[in-house]
Protein backbone atom coordinates (compact mmCIF):
# COMPACT_ATOMS: atom_id res chain seq x y z
CA UNK A 1 0.00 0.00 0.00
CA UNK A 2 1.37 3.70 -0.64
CA UNK A 3 1.11 5.88 1.85
CA UNK A 4 0.74 9.28 1.24
CA UNK A 5 1.85 12.32 2.61
CA UNK A 6 0.29 15.62 3.64
CA UNK A 7 2.08 18.66 3.22
CA UNK A 8 2.73 18.68 6.95
CA UNK A 9 4.55 15.47 6.89
CA UNK A 10 6.42 16.71 3.97
CA UNK A 11 7.74 19.44 6.01
CA UNK A 12 8.63 17.18 8.84
CA UNK A 13 10.63 14.74 6.02
CA UNK A 14 12.75 17.86 5.02
CA UNK A 15 14.27 17.75 8.49
CA UNK A 16 16.17 14.13 8.13
CA UNK A 17 16.29 14.46 4.57
CA UNK A 18 18.40 17.55 5.04
CA UNK A 19 20.63 15.99 7.23
CA UNK A 20 21.55 13.32 5.05
CA UNK A 21 22.54 16.01 2.56
CA UNK A 22 24.62 18.15 5.15
CA UNK A 23 26.70 14.83 5.95
CA UNK A 24 27.12 13.81 2.78
CA UNK A 25 28.59 16.97 2.12
CA UNK A 26 30.70 16.89 5.00
CA UNK A 27 31.51 13.34 4.05
CA UNK A 28 32.30 14.61 0.51
CA UNK A 29 35.09 17.33 2.40
CA UNK A 30 37.07 14.30 3.99
CA UNK A 31 37.53 11.86 1.27
CA UNK A 32 40.52 10.98 -0.33
CA UNK A 33 42.83 8.36 -0.77
CA UNK A 34 44.20 7.24 2.24
CA UNK A 35 41.24 7.68 4.45
CA UNK A 36 39.92 4.46 6.20
CA UNK A 37 36.17 3.97 5.10
CA UNK A 38 35.51 2.73 8.74
CA UNK A 39 36.88 6.37 9.50
CA UNK A 40 34.27 7.88 7.30
CA UNK A 41 31.68 5.77 8.92
CA UNK A 42 32.74 7.13 12.49
CA UNK A 43 32.63 10.82 11.26
CA UNK A 44 29.34 10.76 9.73
CA UNK A 45 28.08 8.80 12.95
CA UNK A 46 29.22 11.20 14.97
CA UNK A 47 27.59 14.45 13.32
CA UNK A 48 24.38 12.44 12.79
CA UNK A 49 24.31 11.69 16.70
CA UNK A 50 25.35 15.75 17.58
CA UNK A 51 22.61 16.82 15.87
CA UNK A 52 19.94 14.95 17.30
CA UNK A 53 19.42 12.32 14.38
CA UNK A 54 19.51 8.29 14.57
CA UNK A 55 21.66 6.52 12.03
CA UNK A 56 19.16 4.59 9.97
CA UNK A 57 20.86 1.52 8.38
CA UNK A 58 22.88 0.98 11.58
CA UNK A 59 20.98 -1.94 13.32
CA UNK A 60 18.26 -2.41 9.95
CA UNK A 61 18.23 -6.25 9.70
CA UNK A 62 21.22 -6.81 11.18
CA UNK A 63 23.26 -4.14 9.13
CA UNK A 64 26.07 -2.96 11.42
CA UNK A 65 27.02 0.88 10.10
CA UNK A 66 25.63 3.98 9.88
CA UNK A 67 27.34 4.24 6.22
CA UNK A 68 27.23 1.45 3.13
CA UNK A 69 30.66 2.39 1.46
CA UNK A 70 30.73 0.78 -1.56
CA UNK A 71 34.24 0.54 -3.54
CA UNK A 72 34.44 -0.10 -7.30
CA UNK A 73 32.83 -3.33 -8.18
CA UNK A 74 30.82 -2.81 -5.53
CA UNK A 75 27.49 -1.79 -6.08
CA UNK A 76 25.82 -1.37 -2.92
CA UNK A 77 25.73 -2.22 1.01
CA UNK A 78 29.67 -2.30 1.38
CA UNK A 79 30.87 -2.23 4.65
CA UNK A 80 32.98 0.43 6.40
CA UNK A 81 36.23 -1.24 7.11
CA UNK A 82 40.19 -0.69 7.90
CA UNK A 83 40.45 -0.31 3.89
CA UNK A 84 41.95 2.50 2.41
CA UNK A 85 40.99 4.43 -0.25
CA UNK A 86 43.34 4.81 -2.75
CA UNK A 87 43.77 6.99 -5.91
CA UNK A 88 41.28 6.14 -8.93
CA UNK A 89 38.69 4.24 -6.66
CA UNK A 90 35.25 5.28 -7.25
CA UNK A 91 33.17 5.61 -3.87
CA UNK A 92 29.54 5.18 -3.15
CA UNK A 93 28.05 6.92 -0.04
CA UNK A 94 25.10 5.36 1.12
CA UNK A 95 23.28 7.31 4.12
CA UNK A 96 20.26 6.97 6.10
CA UNK A 97 18.69 8.70 8.82
CA UNK A 98 15.98 8.69 11.35
CA UNK A 99 14.51 11.59 13.01
CA UNK A 100 11.39 12.36 14.75
CA UNK A 101 9.53 9.54 13.08
CA UNK A 102 10.68 10.14 9.38
CA UNK A 103 13.52 9.13 7.52
CA UNK A 104 15.44 10.43 4.52
CA UNK A 105 17.93 8.18 2.20
CA UNK A 106 20.23 9.26 -0.19
CA UNK A 107 23.54 8.05 -1.96
CA UNK A 108 26.40 9.75 -4.35
CA UNK A 109 29.48 7.99 -5.63
CA UNK A 110 32.69 9.91 -6.02
CA UNK A 111 36.40 9.59 -7.14
CA UNK A 112 39.28 9.61 -5.40
CA UNK A 113 42.14 11.83 -6.67
CA UNK A 114 42.11 10.70 -10.93
CA UNK A 115 39.56 8.40 -11.98
CA UNK A 116 40.01 6.33 -15.58
CA UNK A 117 37.67 8.18 -18.01
CA UNK A 118 35.44 4.91 -17.90
CA UNK A 119 34.76 5.42 -14.48
CA UNK A 120 34.36 9.45 -14.87
CA UNK A 121 31.87 8.92 -18.12
CA UNK A 122 30.11 6.27 -15.77
CA UNK A 123 29.61 8.64 -12.97
CA UNK A 124 28.44 11.40 -15.35
CA UNK A 125 25.42 8.82 -17.03
CA UNK A 126 24.44 7.52 -13.58
CA UNK A 127 24.24 10.83 -12.06
CA UNK A 128 21.97 12.24 -15.30
CA UNK A 129 19.97 9.09 -14.62
CA UNK A 130 18.93 9.79 -11.95
CA UNK A 131 18.01 13.92 -12.83
CA UNK A 132 16.57 12.11 -15.97
CA UNK A 133 14.38 10.44 -13.47
CA UNK A 134 13.50 12.73 -11.10
CA UNK A 135 12.64 14.89 -14.07
CA UNK A 136 9.28 12.31 -14.89
CA UNK A 137 8.41 12.36 -11.29
CA UNK A 138 5.39 14.36 -11.28
CA UNK A 139 1.98 13.97 -11.29
CA UNK A 140 0.32 12.61 -14.38
CA UNK A 141 3.16 9.89 -14.73
CA UNK A 142 2.97 7.07 -14.18
CA UNK A 143 5.92 4.97 -11.72
CA UNK A 144 7.46 3.12 -14.73
CA UNK A 145 8.22 6.44 -16.52
CA UNK A 146 10.88 7.39 -13.93
CA UNK A 147 12.28 3.39 -14.32
CA UNK A 148 12.02 3.87 -18.45
CA UNK A 149 13.73 6.82 -18.76
CA UNK A 150 16.38 5.83 -15.79
CA UNK A 151 17.30 2.47 -17.85
CA UNK A 152 16.79 4.36 -21.33
CA UNK A 153 19.55 6.94 -20.49
CA UNK A 154 21.91 4.18 -18.63
CA UNK A 155 21.55 2.02 -21.82
CA UNK A 156 22.17 4.77 -24.68
CA UNK A 157 25.43 5.19 -22.44
CA UNK A 158 26.63 1.65 -23.01
CA UNK A 159 26.19 0.66 -19.52
CA UNK A 160 23.41 -1.50 -17.83
CA UNK A 161 21.38 -1.03 -14.88
CA UNK A 162 20.80 -3.67 -11.68
CA UNK A 163 17.73 -4.85 -11.50
CA UNK A 164 17.98 -7.35 -8.41
CA UNK A 165 17.78 -3.60 -6.32
CA UNK A 166 15.28 -0.95 -6.89
CA UNK A 167 14.65 2.49 -5.27
CA UNK A 168 11.01 2.88 -2.76
CA UNK A 169 9.24 4.92 -1.22
CA UNK A 170 10.25 5.91 2.12
CA UNK A 171 8.68 7.93 4.96
CA UNK A 172 7.55 6.40 8.62
CA UNK A 173 9.92 3.66 7.05
CA UNK A 174 13.00 3.44 5.33
CA UNK A 175 11.03 1.74 2.74
CA UNK A 176 7.42 1.37 1.89
CA UNK A 177 5.98 0.73 -1.04
CA UNK A 178 5.75 1.46 -4.46
CA UNK A 179 8.97 -0.31 -5.16
CA UNK A 180 10.87 2.06 -8.12
CA UNK A 181 13.02 -0.15 -10.58
CA UNK A 182 15.51 1.14 -12.77
CA UNK A 183 14.14 -0.24 -15.57
CA UNK A 184 11.06 -0.98 -17.31
CA UNK A 185 8.47 -0.23 -19.66
CA UNK A 186 6.90 3.69 -20.12
CA UNK A 187 3.39 4.46 -19.23
CA UNK A 188 2.68 1.02 -17.06
CA UNK A 189 1.70 0.44 -13.36
CA UNK A 190 0.67 3.13 -10.59
CA UNK A 191 0.23 6.73 -11.84
CA UNK A 192 2.07 9.07 -9.61
CA UNK A 193 0.13 11.11 -7.24
CA UNK A 194 0.64 14.14 -4.92
CA UNK A 195 1.78 13.10 -1.34
CA UNK A 196 4.13 10.51 -2.58
CA UNK A 197 7.98 10.05 -1.46
CA UNK A 198 10.00 8.06 -3.35
CA UNK A 199 13.82 7.28 -3.04
CA UNK A 200 15.16 6.83 -6.56
CA UNK A 201 18.15 5.32 -6.77
CA UNK A 202 19.96 4.40 -10.16
CA UNK A 203 22.95 1.24 -9.08
CA UNK A 204 24.24 1.17 -12.84
CA UNK A 205 26.89 -1.24 -14.03
CA UNK A 206 29.81 -0.29 -16.33
CA UNK A 207 29.64 -4.20 -17.63
CA UNK A 208 26.79 -6.77 -16.92
CA UNK A 209 23.56 -6.17 -14.95
CA UNK A 210 24.05 -9.07 -12.53
CA UNK A 211 25.11 -9.10 -9.49
CA UNK A 212 26.17 -11.27 -6.12
CA UNK A 213 26.50 -10.56 -2.56
CA UNK A 214 29.72 -11.66 -1.07
CA UNK A 215 29.94 -13.50 2.35
CA UNK A 216 29.66 -11.27 4.86
CA UNK A 217 26.00 -11.28 3.27
CA UNK A 218 25.92 -7.46 2.51
CA UNK A 219 28.11 -6.49 0.03
CA UNK A 220 27.01 -6.51 -3.23
CA UNK A 221 29.16 -6.46 -6.36
CA UNK A 222 28.89 -7.08 -9.97
CA UNK A 223 29.42 -10.60 -11.11
CA UNK A 224 31.64 -9.47 -13.76
CA UNK A 225 33.41 -7.33 -11.27
CA UNK A 226 33.13 -4.53 -13.79
CA UNK A 227 32.60 -1.43 -12.13
CA UNK A 228 29.40 0.23 -10.58
CA UNK A 229 28.01 3.42 -9.53
CA UNK A 230 25.32 4.75 -7.56
CA UNK A 231 22.88 7.58 -6.96
CA UNK A 232 20.22 8.10 -5.10
CA UNK A 233 17.64 11.30 -4.06
CA UNK A 234 14.60 11.56 -1.55
CA UNK A 235 11.46 12.96 -3.76
CA UNK A 236 8.29 14.26 -2.62
CA UNK A 237 5.63 14.54 -5.44
CA UNK A 238 3.53 17.61 -4.98
CA UNK A 239 1.08 19.89 -6.75
CA UNK A 240 3.98 21.97 -7.69
CA UNK A 241 6.26 19.30 -9.08
CA UNK A 242 9.29 17.26 -7.77
CA UNK A 243 10.88 18.37 -4.80
CA UNK A 244 14.29 16.94 -3.63
CA UNK A 245 14.15 16.76 -0.16
CA UNK A 246 17.90 15.61 -0.07
CA UNK A 247 19.30 18.35 -1.98
CA UNK A 248 21.26 21.47 -0.31
N1 LIG B 1 20.14 2.83 1.24
C1 LIG B 1 19.64 1.51 1.11
C2 LIG B 1 18.34 1.62 0.42
O1 LIG B 1 18.08 2.62 -0.13
C3 LIG B 1 19.42 0.81 2.37
C4 LIG B 1 20.61 0.25 2.94
S1 LIG B 1 20.21 -1.24 3.62
C5 LIG B 1 20.97 -1.23 5.09
O2 LIG B 1 17.55 0.73 0.39
F1 LIG B 1 20.78 -2.40 5.60
F2 LIG B 1 22.21 -0.98 4.91
F3 LIG B 1 20.44 -0.37 5.83
CO1 LIG C 1 17.34 3.88 -0.56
Amino acid sequence: MIILKSRQEIEKMKIPNKLVAEVLEEITKKIRAGITTIELDRLAEAIIIKRGGIPAFKGYRGYPNTLCISVNEQVVHGIPSKRRLEEGDIVSIDLGIYYEGYYGDAAVTLGIGEISPEAERLLTATRKALDIGIKKAHIGNYLSDISHAIQSHVEEEGFSVVRAFVGHGIGTSLHEDPQVPNFGEAGTGSLLKSGMVLAIEPMVNAGGSDVEVLEDDWTVVTRDRSLSAHFEHTVAITDNGAEILTKL
